[in-house]
């Protein structure tokens, strides 16, 4: 049994990983809803938040039956991260976690994200001050290191445990390999067998089908797996590796039926969340993808991504369920 802190998360738990404009509240509800046991927000950056930039202090927003959910901030300003920490907290998230492991150049060349993986001294300090300064657990999320010379995952894994980590998840891919190439499990599964290390270990990079996260679970010995893109429009992959784990054979995969209640309930949450306007306009590309595997889709498509009006998005589904029910996904 995994815990994070006091949170129990259950036996070998899967993660919906922070993704910058997918992991919001209405696409975390569905992810948990379908299986997954612990979610995490998009990340959000610590210096927005003292600045008090509305973009930012909007994905504070929770809810309730998301549960448990962490939070993810980055910096590389102990100030801005301590600062962050107390506004974060007032949203009441279960977990605080630190992204050290975003690779893009413009979070990289303030030293945040993956840039910290440059000056590990300084991973280390501005976790053990966050852990210091927040009761909540403190999760880490991270890669393997700078590049393919520099992987010390190792020893980087055991010194924030040492300063109070409440657990790791590792994207197995080096900052400079971006997203490209395969993820490497096998640098995880070391830090993981470290007899020194008793906090959960999470494997993180490429889990996109139940084979997968069953090898990372068996093969890997990790504690839990983190997905991302394979939940990218497609919510009810946690269950379907669950399913798999219970019985060894896969889940038949969703009815028609089912994708468009899980689109509507999408787009009506995120309406009820940001407004009509904002809540039509920035979830188009995720409903649309509920359907992908239709033929001739292309004028439904529109429809949906086109419109500003959310009675017009609500009738485009209505239609979908008229116009191809039964059908069947492969
Ligand atoms: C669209 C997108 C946005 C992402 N945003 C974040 C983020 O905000 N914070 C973070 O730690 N990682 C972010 N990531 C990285 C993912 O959390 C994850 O580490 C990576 O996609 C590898 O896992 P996967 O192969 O299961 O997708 C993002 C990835 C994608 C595809």
């Amino acid at each position: 049994m995994a815990k994070i802190g006091n949170i129990d998360v259950g036996e070998f738990p899967l993660l919906l990983a922070p993704m910058e404009d997918v992991s919001d509240p209405p696409f975390r509800a569905l992810c948990k809803e379908h299986g997954a046991d612990v979610v995490y927000t998009e990340f959000i950056s610590s210096e927005g938040l003292i600045r008090d930039a509305a973009k930012s202090v909007m994905k504070l927003d929770i809810y309730e039956k998301e549960r448990p959910v962490g939070i993810q901030i980055f910096g590389a300003n102990l100030e801005s991260m301590l600062q962050s920490v107390e506004i974060v907290e007032k949203s009441g998230p279960d977990i605080i976690d630190i992204n050290f492991g975003c690779p893009v150049k413009k979070v990289v060349s303030k030293g945040a994200g993956a840039g910290i993986l440059k000056d590990i001294p300084l991973m280390v300090s501005l976790t053990e001050a966050m852990v210091k300064h927040t009761k909540l657990p403190v999760t880490v999320k991270t890669r393997l290191g700078w590049d393919s010379d520099s992987i010390k995952i190792v020893e980087v894994a055991e010194r924030l445990q040492d300063v109070g980590a409440a657990a790791i998840s590792i994207h197995g891919r080096t900052r400079v390999q971006m997203y490209k190439g395969e993820a490497n499990w096998t640098p995880i599964s070391e830090v993981k067998n470290n007899p020194r290390m008793h906090i959960p270990i999470f494997g993180n990079g490429d889990v996109d089908t139940p084979e997968k996260a069953m090898e990372m679970r068996d093969k890997f010995g990790l504690d839990g797996a983190m997905i991302g893109r394979a939940s990218i429009g497609y919510p009810w992959f946690f269950r379907e590796v669950k399913h798999f784990f219970e019985t060894g054979k896969h889940l038949a995969p969703p009815s028609l039926e089912e994708r468009i209640d899980a689109a509507r309930r999408h787009l009506q949450m995120a309406i009820d969340w940001k407004g009509e306007k904002l809540g039509v306009f920035e979830t188009r590309r995720h409903y649309t993808n509920y359907f992908k595997g239709i033929p001739h889709f292309k004028e439904y498509r529109q429809k949906m991504a086109t419109s500003d009006d959310a009675a017009d998005v609500f009738a485009a589904f209505d239609e979908v369920e008229r116009d191809f029910a039964g059908y069947e996904f492969a």
